[in-house]
């Protein structure tokens, strides 16, 4: 018998003895899952339950011989203890099985370990940057995405993805932009939902359904100045309204863990911050899944200048409400010693240790904890065709068409010779954006590959220079080539009398996500020049941009007549793209976050709070003496929600079904949206609303409401959205979330700009 097994055995009895020796009352009101777990805690040593608490890093080739020394050796030996409660990065049936073995049968009471992964954008099978999947707007696309994503890492034996990251972030210096659903709170909290709901399934305990987590607990998306892992200015209006919104919706959504962040709010490190974690996650919002810290974010509280040393710093963090030390050797050292000395009460450590075994029982880890370690399955899932199918339907649908003044878009697919040119064309790396650890180099399609396979057109490749030298690895940052200029000449005469030009464009693959700040945001080394180049020897130019922020092309978009944001869009990049220029799939995809025109304007975003003094006021624009640069407008480039289709909408007949409304009443918005132009297509039609005068002043539009209407050339349809007070919901000056009386303004439109309004009143 397998010592989980026995363990199950010890377990019923002694839940039994412990049922039998609590109140009735007590036990009646708690969980068949609190009660096993109670029961477990109350065999439990104190380190047993510290080490629950414990998370390691993969330490040594699982599979290989036993570590004898340094670092290796203590994990192993911890393990060995039962004074680890999970790991992170091990992944492989064969090596999830290795560890799990040693803690399921080798430890006092074998319990199995929580096997956690950053699962961020499908897995080996990647799916487009969580960013780019934002662009879609289509919350069953992304949610099937997650879906996608936990079923082929769990096939692999991991249990647990460090996902969603639900930060928002109005600065695309950021280079964790990617890993987000961009700027606005009411779509990330939305997306946030979808991303829980597909990694967790409707059944946590199925073998593949995998716990997520809600990350970085808070506000580590508003980094100053964009520069990563620095601290943040944050009011408690915007960490209510703006920030954390998403990680509500994540907990509503019946999300496990919480990662908590790097960074600090209000000068207390979000590990130790007692306001965020304790207050606010537990106790305010009740959530009873687990914490874990974000890597050696414990021992980090030491650089910050919040804590003497580790043991200090596990003090502080425990006492937080930090649950679980990811890398930081804070708990598994000096917990205990702290218990023992009277500096933490033991009751935190059961209620930190209870929290992580409780998430255990939910995934069914005591039942079976090798049942993600089925190596048929690993075989018959990872790469599956059915993964690549939705790989694909998500890469087409997060696309977003920025600009096709003169219809160049969408392609003939035979009779034209076309040049690609640009280093990210054939690239089959980059594609796959940053946070992919579990897939491999090389694997994506690429442009040039997708082109060929869905056309008979004559395509004539030229790199241009290369973007960077060396291989691009999530770990250390490479050399952009900004010497060598080979090939751009080449590229030149590709261009040369060619009926299209398609350039490729943008950052290169781990250019963005974490570890990855910029402050230029042009296109990096010779692309902007090689750009101007061809556009001397031929005007016909598809720009097709890579890359996994907002970025400032404003020549590009003043002088060419076709854009299409590709972002980083997976392993099936290059078919998407194809057939989103070929036609055989028309765009839909809206921007989730502003491209500046400039770096200067960052942080940019739809969603400002006005000035005293607007462009609109009573001061005279002619003046100086209004909220505005001297040397750039106000305006983004392009504006959050954008983007065009082949087809053209028209938004009609705005109505209002009453001017007014009462907290428990409610107004319905109507509008025809037709689509006017010659292709079928599909539209996200946006509702925003602007609360006039508050008690906090609130932002000159907030999106409220999206759909995605489909519709035939000439097809005409009714679109109607509900306003209730719910809707108008803010966390006001009283310091909760309500509704103020008093006026609002109401517009729809194919973006935040806009192209209806009108106005309603909420009374008493
Ligand atoms: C640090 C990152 O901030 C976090 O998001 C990630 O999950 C952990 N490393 C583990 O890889």
């Amino acid at each position: 018998m397998n010592k989980s097994v026995k363990f199950i055995h010890i377990l019923a009895f002694t839940i039994l003895g412990f049922v039998s020796c609590n109140s009735p009352k007590n036990q009646a009101i708690k969980s068949k899952v609190d009660q096993k777990v109670d029961a477990l805690l109350n065999l439990m040593t104190l380190e047993e339950k510290i080490g629950q608490m414990n998370q390691y890093n993969g330490f040594w080739d699982v599979t290989g011989p036993t570590p004898k020394n340094g670092n290796a050796a203590k994990k192993y030996q911890d393990l060995k203890n039962g004074l680890v409660g999970s790991m992170l990065n091990v992944r492989g049936v064969k090596n999830v099985k290795a560890v799990q073995k040693i803690a399921v049968e080798e430890t006092r009471l074998g319990i199995p370990l929580i096997i956690g992964f950053d699962v961020i954008h499908g897995h080996k099978t990647l799916a487009p940057i969580p960013l780019a999947e934002a662009a879609s707007w289509d919350l069953e696309a992304i949610k099937a995405s997650a879906r996608n994503a936990a079923i082929e890492a769990s096939a692999e034996g991991i249990n647990w993805t460090f996902a969603p990251m639900v930060d928002i972030s109005r600065d695309a210096r950021w280079g964790r932009v990617m890993e987000g659903a961009g700027e606005d709170t009411y779509l990330g909290s939305l997306i946030a939902k979808a991303r829980v709901e597909g990694f967790q399934g409707n059944d946590l305990s199925a073998h593949n359904t995998i716990a997520a987590c809600a990350k970085h607990f808070a506000a580590y998306g508003f980094a100053e100045a964009g520069k990563e892992y620095n601290t943040t200015e944050v009011n408690p209006s915007t960490l209510r309204n703006t920030i954390l919104p998403p990680f509500k919706a994540a907990k509503d959504a019946g999300v496990k863990t919480f990662m908590n962040a790097f960074n600090d709010v209000d000068g207390k490190p979000a590990t130790g911050n007692a306001h965020l974690q304790r207050t606010i996650l537990k106790e305010e919002w009740g959530f009873k899944g687990f914490v874990v810290s974000d890597w050696g974010s414990i021992k980090e509280m030491i650089a910050h200048g919040y804590a003497k040393d580790n043991k200090h710093a596990a003090e502080i963090a425990i006492k937080a409400g930090s649950d679980m030390d990811m890398e930081s050797y804070a708990y598994v050292n000096h917990l205990a010693k702290l218990v023992k000395d009277g500096k933490v009460k033991e009751t935190l450590i059961n209620q930190a240790a209870a929290r992580i075994l409780k998430v255990k029982f939910e995934l069914g880890l005591f039942d079976d904890p090798y049942k993600y370690c089925n190596e048929e399955r690993e075989k018959k899932v990872l790469g599956s065709k059915k993964l690549h199918a939705g790989a694909l339907n998500m890469a087409k649908k997060s696309i977003v068409l920025l600009k096709n003044s003169t219809n160049l878009l969408p392609l003939k697919k035979q009779g034209l010779n076309i040049a690609v040119i640009g280093d990210l064309a054939d690239d089959k790396t980059s594609p796959l954006g940053s946070w992919r650890l579990a897939s491999e180099d090389n694997t994506a399609i690429s442009v040039i590959e997708g082109l060929k396979a869905h056309s008979s057109n004559n395509i004539t490749f030229a790199s241009g220079p290369k973007l960077y030298t060396g291989t691009p690895t999530f770990v250390k940052e490479i050399k952009i080539n900004n010497k060598d200029k080979t090939g751009f000449n080449e590229a030149l005469n590709a261009a040369k009398n060619k009926d299209v030009v398609i350039m490729v464009l943008g950052e290169y693959g781990f250019q963005s996500g974490e570890g990855r700040s910029r402050v230029n945001l042009g296109l990096p080394s010779f692309q902007q020049e090689l750009l101007e180049a061809v556009y001397k020897v031929n005007q016909n130019i598809v720009l097709v941009m890579m890359n996994g922020r907002p970025l400032t092309i404003n020549w590009a978009n003043d002088n060419l007549p076709s854009i299409v944001e590709a972002w980083q869009l997976g392993t099936q990049s290059g078919n998407a793209i194809a057939q989103v220029l070929y036609g055989d799939y028309n765009p839909s995809g809206k921007l989730p976050m502003t491209f500046p025109k400039h770096v200067g304007q960052v942080p940019i975003y739809y969603n400002y709070k006005n000035t005293g003094r607007p462009k609109t006021s009573d001061h005279d624009a002619n003046t100086v003496f209004w909220s505005h640069y001297g040397d750039i407008s106000n305006e983004p480039l392009y504006e959050f929600g954008y983007g065009l289709s082949y087809t053209t909408f028209t938004y009609n007949n705005l109505k209002l079904s009453a001017k007014s409304l009462d907290k428990k009443g409610n107004i319905k918005v109507t509008f025809t949206l037709k689509n006017t132009g010659n292709y079928k297509g599909k539209e996200v039609v946006q509702l925003y609303i602007q609360d006039l005068y508050a008690s906090i002043i609130r932002p000159v539009k907030e999106l409220k409401g999206f759909k995605i209407i489909a519709l035939k050339p000439g097809e005409s349809k009714e679109v109607n959205f509900t306003i209730d007070s719910k809707t108008l919901e803010f966390y006001t000056a009283n310091n909760k979330w309500e509704a103020e009386v008093g006026a609002f303004k109401v517009f729809v439109g194919g973006s935040s700009k806009t192209s209806l309004v009108d106005s309603f009143e909420l009374i008493d």
